[in-house]
């Protein structure tokens, strides 16, 4: 597999190196270009992905995403990297499972899955200066909402096939944004006449957000617009241990990125300490996405042992750095590796 890397800013860089080595752990060859993106790039070359990183990425069989840090108040010429790599690449889906852990915070009984629009929503880049305000256009294409709900059917279809329940719920606001929303909606329960094995049911989003909080265990697969699915995936990622657990896939036709859900956390930077099981689940699921189910299976358990028994890091209420988290794991995975380790080649571009 070659692969294209880009650690980005704050703790991605502390992070990332923990995918490689679970990587040669498991015995899985690749080949690692790393890139630059991120704040730090746009400091260095007033640009936050570089052409040559765009070009890597396009040419890599997978991308594995850091975090980046983008500021809160607007500075000329930047553009989020992760916002900008999935247009690009046209990554129009983000699929974010959310499934119980076996450590004390995470509640028992959840596993659903957030496929969130990608591509357009409220992130399309349709902001301007207004009289005295401001504008931000909210776009929704058919051909793009028709992909999504198609795409979160088909996963549902398939954990159908792994005795989950494979229902399927709707979230948009519909009653207020008639035309946006209604579209989407719309576009999924046409797609959903295709998938008549599929239970469907809606929910406005801010019931929707309510909802999973009190009974997530309800919940299957659920499919939203770009700003909701943002939201609604926090929700679910706090409820099965938080931010330091979260993994996701950003899926499209041709490319692959996996990254962890959460930033930069420039509150951890530079100390040690973050939690790198949303990035080892990230390669899990590039592993899945790259027909590599065994091995993406036996890194999930590993990580699962490791967050029964420890080391675990203060996220979770232990004391572990990051470092002993990524040897306990790749030890594991080690272990129980068809295949002996492997020292695969890495180079900076
Ligand atoms: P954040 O996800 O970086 O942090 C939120 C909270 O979760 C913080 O308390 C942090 O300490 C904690 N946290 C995050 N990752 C953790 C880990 N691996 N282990 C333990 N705890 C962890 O979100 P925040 O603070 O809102 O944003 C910080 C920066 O990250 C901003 O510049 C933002 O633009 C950027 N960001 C980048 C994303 C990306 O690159 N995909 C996604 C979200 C935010
Ligand atoms: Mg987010």
């Amino acid at each position: 597999m070659r692969l294209a890397v880009i650690p980005g800013d704050g703790i991605g860089p502390e992070l990332l190196p923990a995918a490689l080595e679970v990587l040669d752990a498991a015995g899985v060859p690749y080949r690692a270009t790393v890139l630059d993106a991120g704040w730090g790039a746009f400091e260095k070359h007033g640009v936050a992905l570089p052409p040559a990183t765009l070009d890597a990425a396009r040419a890599a069989d997978a991308i594995v995403f850091g975090a980046v840090s983008s500021p809160s108040h607007p500075v000329a010429g930047y553009r989020s990297p992760i916002v900008a790599l999935r247009r690009e690449l046209d990554l129009y889906a983000n699929l974010r499972p959310a499934v119980s852990a076996p450590v004390p915070s995470s509640r028992p009984g959840v596993d659903l899955l957030v496929v969130r629009e990608n591509t357009e929503g409220l992130y399309a880049g349709r902001e301007r200066e207004e009289g005295d305000g401001a504008v931000a256009e909210r776009v929704v294409t058919r051909r793009a909402s028709l992909r999504i709900a198609r795409r979160a059917l088909e996963e549902a279809r398939r954990r159908r096939a792994r005795g989950l329940p494979g229902r399927l719920t709707i979230v948009h606001k519909a009653n207020v944004l008639r035309l946006t929303d209604g579209l989407f909606r719309a576009c999924a329960l046409e797609a959903a006449r295709d998938f008549p094995e599929i239970a469907v049911e809606e929910q406005l989003v801010d019931s929707m957000a309510y909802r999973m909080i009190l009974e997530p265990e309800r919940f299957d697969v659920v499919v939203a617009t770009n700003l909701f699915g943002d939201i609604l995936s926090d929700v679910a990622a706090a409820l099965v241990g938080g931010l330091g657990l979260a993994a996701s896939a950003n899926v499209g036709d041709r490319h692959l990125l996996v990254e962890p859900v959460h930033g930069s956390a420039p509150d951890l930077a530079g100390r040690g300490v973050a939690n790198p099981v949303a990035t080892l689940r990230a390669v899990a699921l590039l592993l899945e996405h790259r027909g590599r189910a065994s091995e993406a299976a036996r890194l999930e358990r590993a990580i699962d042992d490791c967050l029964r028994s420890g080391p675990r890091t203060p996220d979770l209420g232990g004391p572990a750095r990051t470092a002993e988290v990524i040897a306990a794991v790749c030890e594991t995975v080690a272990g129980t590796a068809a295949l002996p380790t492997v020292r695969n080649g890495t180079e900076s571009a």
